[in-house]
């Protein structure tokens, strides 16, 4: 590992920047540049050819600098003044202290030079000033290490005196890049950063941020205890010191990063506790409501459901189904019961009573075709509004024709008393009525003698068990061809009797 030599921050003295001229008028050829920066140009020098006496009279003005620079001719002399006086041949002429150019002369060395060499010469071999001037010296100081006096021009043991200078150095003549390529030599150790210097080969180490101490020795960087050191933090804080760092952290019950120079530490303010509070009402108060409004839609739906309950038992009971479930409890035993049905049965049923599945409509009321839940196809017969008077005798002869088991009666399979109007059920049967087989011409049903003759036997057959056979006479009243239904095999089947003379007995009166 060497050492790669360097002049910094270094002054030459004796390269003449000021320059003397033999008197000549102070100003510039007329429509040349006067100035440079702050430095006159006066005639022989000039900026431009035609502007000076000479190519060695040309001032190279540099704008690239602000202000901009005067050098002379193409060299990389700095021009600093010019000045029209003689040459000075008088000490009274040289200023104690100013290094000006007149008896002493001063410039800065370039960064980054490696070697020097001094060349400098009188020009009258000091014949003029050697009364008070005998030797000329040039040497290399620190800035601002030497100030120049009038006496030094005539101490002829100038060159025994000893003025400081500065050695520039680096790690090698690698850059940073090509030396952490070799840890083996690498010189830069623990919490240390590699840097380039900002002119010539070689690098230098320094500790990271938050260490200090010697970053050439292995832990010669140290972590820094800003705590101590800076006293960062807010009194009322804690201060953490961590490995290039420190942290600041408030007490319980304060706010901020604790920083001096930060937020510090404040007491946290109620309003946080106060609005926390307020979120929290909120949202409780939004889960009540939500709870609320969920109870009260159950409530009232559980309501409807009691009303709906106690509208269809009211019904019920004003259409003499206690009577009928009495006298039904009473029949145990005996197969055949009038079913009970309810009247959500029969609106799916009847798919909500759909016009499309009327069978008929008469005197008596309304004739829907259904499908009970089991599979079996029903007739619902909606009837008219019962006479109160004659309930008993309604419930009587639902119950009585429930019993009747004649293949040529159609039979009643039950009934609905939930609903503002009683629904009978009845089997279902498909071929239409007898009427419609006798007057309908266009249809294609069998009208063959054999076939009405059965029918009419049939008929009364029916009628004549109805008389005599059944444990109680019923009697039709309003047998007609209407009213006769016909089964898949064309088989007469009584229907529409009995009920409707209790229904509505007035009209059957009329019809009989
Ligand atoms: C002015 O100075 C800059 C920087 O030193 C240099 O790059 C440039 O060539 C100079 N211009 C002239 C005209 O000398
Ligand atoms: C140049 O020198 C003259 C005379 O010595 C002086 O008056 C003037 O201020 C100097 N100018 C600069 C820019 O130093
Ligand atoms: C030097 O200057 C002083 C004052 O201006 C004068 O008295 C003296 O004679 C001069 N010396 C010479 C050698 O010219
Ligand atoms: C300059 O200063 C030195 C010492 O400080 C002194 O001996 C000398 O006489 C001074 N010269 C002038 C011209 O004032
Ligand atoms: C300069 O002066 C010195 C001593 O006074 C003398 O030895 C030398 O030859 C002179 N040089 C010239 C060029 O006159
Ligand atoms: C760098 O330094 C080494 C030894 O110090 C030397 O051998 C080598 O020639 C140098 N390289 C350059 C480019 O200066
Ligand atoms: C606080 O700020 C001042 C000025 O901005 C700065 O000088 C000081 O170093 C900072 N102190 C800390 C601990 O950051
Ligand atoms: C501050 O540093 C200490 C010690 O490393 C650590 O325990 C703590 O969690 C840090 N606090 C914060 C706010 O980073
Ligand atoms: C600490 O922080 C509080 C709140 O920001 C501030 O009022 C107080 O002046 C701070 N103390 C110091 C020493 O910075």
């Amino acid at each position: 590992m060497g050492f790669g030599g360097m002049f910094k921050k270094l002054t030459v003295f004796a390269v003449m920047v000021t320059i003397m001229a033999t008197s000549v008028a102070a100003q510039p050829k007329p429509g040349c540049q006067s100035h440079c920066g702050n430095i006159g140009i006066p005639y022989p020098f000039g900026t431009r050819k035609g502007c000076n006496i000479g190519s060695d009279f040309f001032i190279n003005c540099n704008t690239s600098f602000n202000p901009p620079k005067a050098f002379l001719s193409d060299t990389e002399i700095e021009v600093l003044n010019i000045s029209l006086d003689d040459v000075c041949n008088n000490v009274s002429d040289v200023i104690n202290g100013s290094c000006s150019g007149i008896g002493c002369c001063q410039t800065a060395i370039p960064r980054g030079l490696q070697a020097y060499f001094f060349d400098f010469s009188s020009s009258r071999n000091h014949s003029s000033v050697l009364t008070f001037n005998p030797c000329s010296y040039v040497f290399i100081v620190e800035d601002g290490a030497y100030t120049f006096s009038t006496s030094d021009l005539s101490n002829l043991d100038f060159n025994k005196r000893e003025y400081p200078l500065i050695l520039d150095w680096t790690i090698g003549n690698q850059t940073c890049e090509e030396a952490k390529m070799d840890p083996k030599n690498y010189a830069c150790k623990q919490n240390s950063a590699c840097m380039d210097p900002e002119s010539g080969p070689g690098y230098l180490c320094k500790c990271n941020h938050g260490f200090q101490g010697n970053p050439y020795l292995s832990i010669g960087c140290q972590d820094i205890n800003e705590c101590e050191t800076l006293k960062p933090c807010n009194e009322s804080g804690t201060c953490h010191n961590t490995l290039g760092s420190y942290n600041c952290s408030c007490p319980e019950g304060f706010k901020g990063d604790g920083q001096k120079n930060g937020t510090g530490c404040s007491p946290k303010p109620r309003r946080d506790n106060f609005s926390i509070l307020v979120v929290a009402l909120g949202i409780g108060l939004s889960i009540g409501l939500l709870f609320l409004i969920f109870g009260v839609g159950w409530l009232y739906r559980i309501l409807q459901k009691r009303k709906y309950i106690k509208i269809k038992q009211k019904l019920f009971e004003r259409n003499g189904g206690l009577l009928f479930q009495k006298k039904t409890s009473s029949n145990e035993g005996r197969l055949d019961k009038a079913e009970l049905f309810s009247s959500k049965e029969l609106e799916i049923a009847t798919d909500q009573y759909n016009e499309n599945r009327i069978l008929g409509c008469g005197g008596q009321g309304m004739v829907y075709k259904g499908m009970l839940s089991d599979g079996r196809i029903v007739a619902v017969k909606k009837s008219k509004t019962v006479n109160e008077g004659y309930l008993e005798q309604f419930i009587n002869e639902i119950f009585i024709l429930s019993q009747i088991d004649h293949r040529n009666i159609v039979k009643l399979l039950g009934c609905c008393l939930e609903t503002e109007v009683p629904l009978l059920v009845y089997e279902f049967i498909p071929n239409g009525t007898l009427s419609h087989l006798i007057h309908d011409e266009n249809e294609e049903y069998p009208r063959s003698w054999d076939i009405r003759l059965r029918i009419a036997a049939e008929v009364a057959s029916a009628i004549s068990y109805l008389h005599s056979s059944a444990s109680i006479p019923i009697y039709h009243r309003d047998i007609k061809s209407s009213n006769i239904l016909l089964d898949e095999k064309f088989r007469a089947k009584v229907s529409d009797f009995g009920t409707s003379r209790s229904i509505s007995i007035d009209q059957t009166h009329l019809t009989t």
